[in-house]
């Protein structure tokens, strides 16, 4: 029986994979940088490096991101391959995030660099910005405030759902079919966020909109939320990045690898709408 290790397990995109690869039938440990309370978790603290070697021993292969927040992320991330080559796992499936390859220097990009140089089979996801945001990240102003700022004028973004991410990296792990390849996944529309709110709107039968903000209204924002300075400049940049146009691009990675369509947002609108009704 396969033994997977799945970094960020009660994550947006982990915990569905977790699911996934359960269902399979594959033995699943599910990392947690808490104290574990249940029989299939594992301790592993990614800014520590406690619990990475016993948390590999045994696995046959292991699925990684690096928790939001952070952003040098291949300090968290090469530690792991490393330690995974060291135990003997055979294959590692990194999250990235769509554009960090654009970039060597990039630190997603770096983590990416030395999986690929690491000897491991590997594969790479790069998701385009999650659906899930509009009910986590962007909620606050949603529901009190009927509207959705952002820094990003009227650029266009594939949004995908996050378990269109995780049914990929499932189906990475569950066969050898795509070995050493990379993907940039993302939904099978390109929408801006006038869209998205009319979206939104329609599902929850109220008004919500959408507010182009100036980047230091998004900075004095995310400060005031408590997120860390370097943190904060980080999703700036890559909010400049979605406001040039990067985010729009349309890949046919998600039915390549699951067979499926990926959800569409109004989908996605409609199925969580009672988050926007709070
Ligand atoms: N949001 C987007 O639009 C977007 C787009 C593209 C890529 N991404 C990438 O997605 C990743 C985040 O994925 P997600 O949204 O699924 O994450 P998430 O929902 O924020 O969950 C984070 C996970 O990391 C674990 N974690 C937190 N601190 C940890 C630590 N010190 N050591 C080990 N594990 C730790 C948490 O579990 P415990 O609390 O149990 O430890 C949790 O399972 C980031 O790398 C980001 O770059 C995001």
């Amino acid at each position: 029986m396969t033994t997977t290790l799945v970094i960020g397990a009660h994550g947006t995109v982990g915990a569905e994979l977790a699911r996934l690869l359960a269902a399979q039938g594959q033995t699943v440990r599910r990392a947690t940088s808490r104290t574990p309370t249940a029989a299939d978790e594992v301790p592993l603290n990614l800014l520590t490096g406690v619990g990475l070697a016993a948390a590999l021993d045994g696995a046959d292969q292991a699925f990684l991101l690096a928790p939001p927040g952070h952003v040098n992320q291949h300090e968290l991330l090469n530690p792991v391959v490393d330690q995974a080559r060291a135990c003997g796992v055979q294959k590692v499936v990194l999250m990235s995030a769509m554009g960090a390859n654009a970039d060597p220097a990039a630190p997603l990009r770096q983590a990416e660099l030395h999986l690929e140089a690491s000897g491991l089979a590997w594969n790479v996801v790069r998701p385009n910005w999650f659906m899930q945001n509009f009910h986590t990240y962007w909620l606050h102003g949603i529901v009190h405030q009927g509207l959705i700022q952002l820094p990003v004028g009227d650029a266009q973004g594939s949004f995908i759902d996050t378990r269109d991410i995780a049914a990929s990296a499932a189906a990475l792990l569950s066969g050898d079919g795509f070995v050493n390849r990379d993907f940039d996944l993302t939904g099978a529309e390109a929408l801006d966020h006038r869209a998205v709110a009319a979206l939104l709107s329609q599902a929850t039968g109220r008004a919500i909109g959408y507010q182009d903000i100036p980047p230091e209204a998004m900075r004095a924002g995310l400060l005031g939320a408590g997120l860390p300075a370097p943190y904060v400049e980080f999703m700036l940049v890559i909010l400049g990045f979605f406001k040039a146009g990067y985010a729009a691009r349309i890949t046919d990675a998600v039915a390549t690898l699951t067979g499926r369509a990926p959800r569409s947002f109004a989908a996605y609108a409609q199925e969580h709408r009672a988050a926007w009704l709070v």
